[in-house]
């Protein structure tokens, strides 16, 4: 596995953005130890596989980052400092509170004087607010760092390498992985440099190649005593569980939750799988209850964090 996943770093392109975010990761790394504080680094939103290398089509999926962009919220306020790897133009924290058509209509029905518009935001004014308030604090003290992928190999190139930056802060770093990670792509070698022609074909006929899994590699050797949390995503109720369990194959004894959940209710429910626990924990949310499901996660994921950081090693 090691040998496959070796050889997909030798022959894929990395990432244009690989060296300055990795220099401005690790700079935002050494201030926050410098803090004593905890580290989360979550990936979210879905990676793409380029059919062309100058890309017009690729392979995308469901994810739209709404998972990740929340739960970051969440995890800032339980005081850990985020490194977001996320999709490019996908949902981000703080800013999907903003609709920008709701923010241009209550501009256009405000009053104009000076160069200067009042205006009303209505019922959700309190709460965009409130969230102000936070951003403004996450902002004074540096606590979010955001990283943007676009493709499959973009985001491999990125995870390797915030994670052996993570790695030095052992049991403090949480990784938080729910982007949804393509299973198929086409290696460089094999992409059409340019975009691929209709007129050439009365078919389209893809060959895809599995990616390689690097949760193994990255749980034992890129950052092993890093508490890692991955997700599994499935359509179908009755593989969920047995899906969710397998991940935990070849991983180390750092990877100890799977959130498992189904696509058609992501937002109402997921599984917490415990390596270390025979029972699942499922955590429900209901629409009376003004919470967003990842509230109640991070709760659960910050506490299972403190307890193994608490444990003699
Ligand atoms: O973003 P939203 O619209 O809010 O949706 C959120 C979500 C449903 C996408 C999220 O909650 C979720 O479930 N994400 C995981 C989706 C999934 O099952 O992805 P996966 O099977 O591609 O990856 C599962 C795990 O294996 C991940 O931790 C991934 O990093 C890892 N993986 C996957 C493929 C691969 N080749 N190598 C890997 O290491």
């Amino acid at each position: 596995m090691a040998s496959l996943v070796e050889s997909f770093f030798s022959s894929e392109t990395a990432p244009s953005n690989l060296d300055v975010s990795l220099a401005t990761t690790r700079e935002f790394i050494q201030f926050h130890l410098k803090e004593n504080r905890l580290f989360c680094f979550i990936t979210s939103g879905g990676t793409t596989a380029p059919l062309e290398k100058n890309t017009v089509r690729f392979v995308d999926n469901i994810s739209k980052g709404t998972r990740g962009a929340t739960s970051a919220e969440h995890f800032l306020n339980q005081g850990y400092a985020v490194i977001f790897l996320a999709r490019r133009m996908s949902i981000q924290p703080f800013t999907r509170h903003l609709q920008l058509d709701e923010i241009l209509d209550s501009l256009s029905d405000g009053t104009i004087h000076d160069n200067k518009v009042d205006f009303d935001l209505g019922p959700k004014g309190k709460k965009i607010f409130s969230m102000i308030e936070q951003y403004k604090k996450v902002k004074e003290h540096n606590l979010l760092l955001k990283v943007d992928f676009t493709s499959i190999s973009d985001y491999l190139f990125l995870l390797r390498g915030i994670s052996q930056l993570l790695s030095k802060c052992e049991k403090r770093a949480f990784f938080y992985l729910a982007a949804a990670v393509s299973d198929f792509f086409v290696p460089a070698a094999e992409l059409s440099e340019h975009k691929i022609q209709s007129r050439d074909s009365t078919q389209l006929t893809l060959k895809l190649t599995p990616t390689p899994k690097l949760i193994p590699l990255l749980s034992k050797e890129w950052a092993p005593l890093s508490l890692l949390t991955t997700f599994k995503l499935e359509t179908d109720p009755s593989l969920l569980i047995l899906k969710a369990k397998r991940a935990f194959t070849d991983t180390g004894p750092n990877h100890r939750v799977v959130v498992a959940n189904l696509l058609h209710e992501t937002r109402r429910k997921v599984v917490l799988v415990l390596s270390h626990e025979k029972q699942h924990r499922e955590i429900v949310n209901s629409l009376e209850s003004g919470k967003e499901i990842e509230e109640l996660i991070i709760k659960e994921l910050a506490q299972i964090h403190h307890d193994y950081i608490a444990e003699s090693n």
